[in-house]
């Protein structure tokens, strides 16, 4: 372990039983000296109060070599202006970091450790700043809302007009903002549709029981309300040169970025099979399946195959599609795209890698940690 390396976890051990004081202590500290930035966070700060403070120093910490981080930073720094951030702000919130740090450490904190931590957070800083001034985009897109509609209790579709073309890829996704119903609070969502000459996005959310945005998204969000969207990110997408066919695993809403990339397909594929595995809790959940069997009418080379969990009358499959999944196959030369809760795709991988899938052929997006 590098000398930095070593001081920046030897401090850090130091407060890391204290997250929420030095939580406190670097919040309170940064909007006394320049209460400005309050305006930049959440109205409800207990939500998620050591959010900010967290990811900087998971940051800190684990990027011991920023440069093999170059690009994530890059794109971090990008992303930050979204939330309104200047490149003054840099000096300030790493000042009120080492000054929380050093607060709740005590007596037991060295000079040695401050130097550490700036020395760091200025590496880690600059490449953000340097993401963020290269950028050519805008840091936010306006789009307007022109339809939405619920499909089940907790499920809405809905469809936004970007004021300004927004590029992006099939599969990927972006970070969300309804300032009329959730002020600053992002979220990342991805689109249904493949990116289309009239630039339409369409979103599928699931409401989830606490959840702030996706609850305002799918019960309060309407036609002509006005969101906000941050670039497009994330590498769930097709390999055109790929001739293997494909598997595509969708759990819930998970299923978006699968019709993203089913979209696209459709618009080239002649020689590659397709299979769709769409799994939900109830037939209810199976929100999207009357489209998904228009397209499998349409197009002779796409399968589905959807399941329910937790519906004992389901006339398809039962099961965690997981375990679906496993009753098909073989599928050690196929190409596997697995979308959905994190539990859903962590057992999906799971039973990949127990089916011998090389994992460089299994691309996914998990929703949750
Ligand atoms: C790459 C990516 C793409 C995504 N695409 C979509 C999409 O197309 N459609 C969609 O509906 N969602 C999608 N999500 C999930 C979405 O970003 C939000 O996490 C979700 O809508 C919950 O946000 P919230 O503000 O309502 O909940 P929060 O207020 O953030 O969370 C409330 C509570 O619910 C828990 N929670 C959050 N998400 C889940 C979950 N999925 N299941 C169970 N508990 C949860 C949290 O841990 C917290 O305790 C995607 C997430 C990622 C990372
Ligand atoms: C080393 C520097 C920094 C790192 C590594 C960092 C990292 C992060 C990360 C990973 C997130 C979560 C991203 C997301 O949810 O989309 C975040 C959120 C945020 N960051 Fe930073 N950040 C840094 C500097 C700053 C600065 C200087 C500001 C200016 C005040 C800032 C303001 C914010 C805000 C407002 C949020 C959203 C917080 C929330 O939703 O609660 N960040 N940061």
């Amino acid at each position: 372990m590098g000398d930095l390396a070593r001081l920046l976890k030897e401090s850090w051990s130091l407060v890391e039983e204290h997250q929420d004081k030095v939580a406190g202590y670097f919040y309170a500290r940064m909007f006394l000296s320049h209460p400005d930035l309050r305006d930049l966070f959440p109205v409800q700060m207990d939500v998620q109060r050591a959010r900010l403070l967290g990811a900087i120093v998971t940051a800190v910490q684990t990027l011991e070599d920023p440069e093999k981080f170059d690009d994530y930073l890059r794109a971090l720094g990008r992303d930050h202006r979204k939330f309104h951030v200047e490149p003054e702000h840099y000096e300030v919130v790493g000042g009120a970091l080492i000054e929380a740090m050093r607060t709740c450490a005590g007596e037991q904190w060295g000079v040695e450790y401050d130097q550490a931590w700036a020395d760091a957070y200025a590496v880690i800083a600059s490449k953000m700043l340097a993401g963020a001034d290269a950028d050519p985009n805008p840091p936010y897109w306006h789009a307007e809302v022109v339809a939405h509609e619920r499909r089940a209790r907790d499920i809405a579709v809905f469809t936004v007009l970007p004021l300004q073309p927004l590029e992006f890829r099939a599969g990927q996704y972006l970070s969300l903002e309804a300032p009329r119903y959730q002020p600053r609070l992002w979220r990342t969502y991805s689109p249904a549709n493949a990116p289309r000459r009239d630039n339409t996005l369409e979103f599928h959310v699931k409401a989830i029981g606490a959840g702030w945005v996706s609850s305002a998204l799918v019960r309060r969000l309407n036609t002509g309300d006005m969101i906000k969207l941050a670039a497009p990110m994330g590498s769930m997408t097709l390999d055109r040169r790929s001739t293997r066919d494909a598997v595509f695993v969708a759990g819930g809403t998970g299923l978006a970025p699968i019709k993203s990339l089913l979209e696209e397909l459709t618009r080239y594929n002649r020689t590659r099979w397709v299979h769709v595995f769409f799994g939900a809790r109830t037939r209810d959940d199976l929100y999207d399946l009357a489209d998904l069997n228009r397209l499998a009418a349409r197009y002779p080379w796409l399968s589905v195959v959807t399941a329910c969990s937790d519906d004992p009358t389901f006339p398809g499959e039962k099961g965690n599609i997981s375990d679906v999944v496993a009753r098909y196959g073989p599928w050690q030369e196929h190409d596997f795209f697995v979308s959905g809760s994190g539990r859903m795709v962590k057992a999906t991988l799971k039973t990949l890698a127990e089916l011998q899938v090389p994992s460089v052929r299994v691309k996914y997006d998990s929703f949750t940690d």
